[in-house]
């Protein structure tokens, strides 16, 4: 008997996405369909477990193996730095790291920058590259409030449609790095389960060349 390839997929709208995904590449676990509460699914004819977790804790399970492989947004990987292989890139959950701040507000260099944001790491990566001295306001949500409550003078975040800003009379001022969704593995389990997680990722580069 195969052993289970365990598949951590992140819970929400994207997760839907990739699971679609994994379905047309030939690894459907049809149960994943039927209940929405229920949180592991397996097809014991294909040996495949998923789960669903949240997108921000997918990189956790893989680098310590509790799932084997899995799908996480390049934001994470960028931010937390997990000890995984990066395998594909899935075109999926397109958006990017921005810098935003009010239509009127003028960057002065000789003042520090107040930051706010949700992804400190890549921000102080960032601005350490620009040589920029930044004060650093970790949120954890609706970060687009802190500029105009004059909590911080700029944030760091994800924009997609730009919407968000837009609403929040908020600009982009500069694009940090594209982001879409990644295949991950764990780097044990890609020794040791290599045929099956090769396997996965070949079908899976030809369905995100045939999108
Ligand atoms: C992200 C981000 C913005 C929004 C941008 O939040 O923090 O608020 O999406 O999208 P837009 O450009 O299409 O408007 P998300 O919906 O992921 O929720 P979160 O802040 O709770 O993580």
């Amino acid at each position: 008997m195969k052993t289970m390839l365990n598949i951590a997929l992140p819970k929400g709208r994207l997760g839907e996405k990739v699971y679609s995904i994994f379905e047309k590449a030939g690894f459907p676990c049809p149960s994943i369909k039927e209940n929405n509460r229920k949180l592991i699914f397996e097809n014991e004819e294909l040996a495949l477990r998923y789960f669903w977790v949240k997108p921000s804790d997918v990189a956790i399970y893989v680098e310590r193996g509790a799932a084997d492989i899995g799908v996480a947004g390049k934001d994470i990987l960028l931010e937390y730095e997990p000890d995984i292989y990066e395998l594909l890139d899935l075109n999926l959950g397109k958006c990017r790291m921005a810098v935003a701040a009010k239509a009127d507000f003028r960057d002065n260099p000789q003042k520090t920058l107040r930051v706010a944001t949700k992804f400190t790491n890549i921000a102080k990566n960032y601005y350490t590259s620009l040589g920029r001295d930044i004060d650093i306001i970790h949120l954890n949500g609706s970060i687009e409030i802190a500029p105009i409550l004059g909590l911080s003078d700029v944030i760091v975040d994800i924009v997609e449609t730009g919407t968000t800003l837009k609403e929040n009379n908020l600009t982009v001022r500069e694009t940090i790095v594209p982001i879409s969704a990644r295949l991950i593995s764990n780097k044990a389990s890609f020794k040791f389960k290599n045929e099956q997680i090769e396997q996965v990722m070949e079908k899976l580069i030809s369905e995100v060349e045939n999108d």
